[in-house]
C-alpha cells in the first residue's frame, strides 16, 4: 500500500518510542499527601487506602525521611483529630499547642529543606464534619474567612511554606493572603483548591480523618461536577486574591478542567489524584484486574498531559520506588 505517512513508524522500538515522547514524569512533579494521629508509635493502615497509613509523628518524621532520599521533597498533612476536641467552631483548628502546627514545626525543625503543605479547612477539627461555620443548617462564608484566616495564621507560625485553603468559601484566598501578608507572611504561598468538586471520590479521605459531614452534603460549597465554565470563576478569584498554585480536584475524572485552567491561567496548575482514585486503581488490582504500577502510571501521565505542573497523589512514594533508578 502506497502510505506516504505511517505514524507506526514512530512506535517501532522502544528506543524510538522514548526519544519522541512527549510528557515526562518524576518524583519531582509530586507532593505526598500524609495522615497525622496522636501518640507515639502508630502506624495503622487506612482500610480503603491499601499500602497508606495514618502515622503519629515519631513514625511519620521517618516516612518522611524516606521520601526524601527518593526524592521527594514536598508535603502535604493532614491531621486526624480526636472526637473529644471538635466543636462547632473548631477551635482546635488554630491552637498553637494542638497536633497540627506542633507536628508541622517537628517537620521543619528535623527537614529544613522538606517542602510542608498545609490544609486550611474547618472539616477535620468540627463536630458538624463540615468545611466551613454551621447555622441553622446552613454553611456560612464570611465567618468561616475568620476561622480559615487562624488556621492559617498558626500553621505560618508552625513553619509551613505552602498553605492549602481546601473550603471552597467564597472569597478565603484574599482574607488569607491579606492575614499572612500582615503578619510578615509574605513569602508562604498559597495553593487553592480552586476548583473543587463535590466528590464522591473523596470517600476513603474521610474514612482516614472520620471527617464526614454529619448531615447533608458538601454541594453548597464545593462545585458541581457538571460545570467547567464556573471554574474559571473560581480561578479568576483565586489569581485576583493572589494564588501561587491554582488546584484541580479530584484529577482524573476532570482532565479538561485542568487543560482549561493551564491553557487560561499564567500560575502553575496542580491537579489533587484524590483517595478515590487511588483506592480504584488498588481494588481492582487486588482482584488481579488491573496491573497496578501500569494503570498507576498511565493516571498520573494522564493528568500531567492534561496539563497539571504538579499532582499531589497517594502513589508517590511507589511510584518514587518503583522507578528509583532513574
Ligand atoms: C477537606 C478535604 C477533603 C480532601 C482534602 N481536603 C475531603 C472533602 O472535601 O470532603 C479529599 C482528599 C482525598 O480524597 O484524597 N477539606
Amino acid at each position: 500500500m502506497n502510505l506516504i505517512r505511517r505514524p507506526r513508524r514512530n512506535r517501532k522500538s522502544s528506543a524510538i518510542r522514548s526519544m519522541i515522547e512527549e510528557t515526562h514524569l518524576g518524583v519531582k512533579d509530586f507532593i505526598f499527601p500524609m495522615f497525622l494521629i496522636e501518640g507515639t508509635n502508630k502506624k495503622i493502615e487506612i482500610d480503603s487506602m491499601p499500602g497508606i497509613h495514618r502515622f503519629s509523628l515519631d513514625l511519620l518524621l521517618n516516612e518522611i525521611e524516606e521520601c526524601m532520599k527518593l526524592g521527594i521533597h514536598t508535603f502535604c498533612l493532614f491531621p486526624a483529630i480526636d472526637e473529644a476536641k471538635k466543636n462547632s467552631m473548631a477551635t482546635e483548628g488554630w491552637n498553637e499547642k494542638g497536633l497540627y502546627p506542633q507536628a508541622l514545626a517537628a517537620v521543619k525543625q528535623h527537614f529544613p529543606e522538606a517542602c510542608l503543605m498545609t490544609d486550611v479547612a474547618m472539616d477535620p477539627y468540627s463536630s458538624d464534619g463540615h468545611d466551613g461555620i454551621v447555622r441553622n443548617g446552613i454553611i456560612v462564608n464570611d465567618d468561616t474567612l475568620e476561622v480559615l484566616g487562624k488556621m492559617a495564621l498558626a500553621q505560618a507560625r508552625a513553619g509551613a511554606d505552602i498553605i492549602g485553603p481546601s473550603d471552597m468559601m467564597d472569597g478565603r484566598v484574599g482574607y488569607i493572603r491579606d492575614m499572612l501578608d500582615a503578619e510578615g507572611y509574605e513569602n508562604v504561598s498559597i495553593m487553592s483548591y480552586t476548583a473543587k468538586y463535590a466528590s464522591a471520590f473523596y470517600g476513603p479521605f474521610r474514612d482516614a480523618l472520620d471527617s464526614a459531614p454529619k448531615f447533608g452534603d458538601k454541594k453548597t460549597y464545593q462545585m458541581n461536577p457538571a460545570n467547567k465554565t464556573e471554574a474559571i470563576i473560581e480561578a479568576e478569584m483565586d489569581y485576583a486574591e493572589g494564588a501561587d498554585i491554582l488546584m484541580v480536584k479530584p484529577a482524573f475524572s476532570y482532565l479538561d478542567v485542568i487543560q482549561t485552567l493551564k491553557e487560561n491561567f499564567p500560575t502553575p496548575v496542580s491537579a489533587y489524584n484524590v483517595s478515590g482514585e487511588y483506592a480504584m486503581i488498588k481494588a481492582a488490582a487486588n482482584n488481579g484486574w488491573l496491573d497496578n504500577n501500569t494503570a498507576r502510571d498511565e493516571m498520573l501521565l494522564s493528568i500531567k498531559r492534561a496539563g497539571a505542573d504538579v499532582i499531589l497523589t497517594y502513589f508517590a512514594k511507589e511510584f518514587a520506588l518503583a522507578h528509583s533508578n532513574i
